[in-house]
């Protein structure tokens, strides 16, 4: 595997998302509420990017339905929404000196 440095720590900030491609995979990375958090940047339901997302909190919600998941779980944030919603790929991430990032 190997390490992809995708952001300097002191670049995060609350609100901060930014989209990637690693090794050919698109990734998002996003920094709310003190935490990051690694997506892939496809929606479950229909596989829309969500790089124009919006967040609240733990909940991302994609512009195109509107579906929202949680970034801590991946899982649909609306009970009403799971049966067609799938979950968030999540990637684990890397820390590297002052860089974070993902292995793959
Ligand atoms: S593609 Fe994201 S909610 Fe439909």
């Amino acid at each position: 595997m190997t390490f992809f440095p995708l952001e300097r720590l002191h670049r995060l900030h609350d609100g901060y998302m930014q989209a990637f491609t690693v090794d050919g995979q698109p990734l998002l990375l996003v920094h709310t509420d003190g935490r990051t958090h690694l997506i892939a940047n496809r929606c479950p339901h229909m596989n829309a990017p969500l790089t124009h997302a919006s967040i609240e909190g733990d909940i991302i919600r994609c512009p195109l339905h509107r579906f929202e998941y949680r970034l801590s779980s991946g899982l649909p944030a609306r009970e009403v929404f799971e049966a067609g919603g799938g979950r968030l790929q999540r990637y684990s991430l890397a820390y590297e000196g002052n860089q974070v990032g993902v292995y793959l």
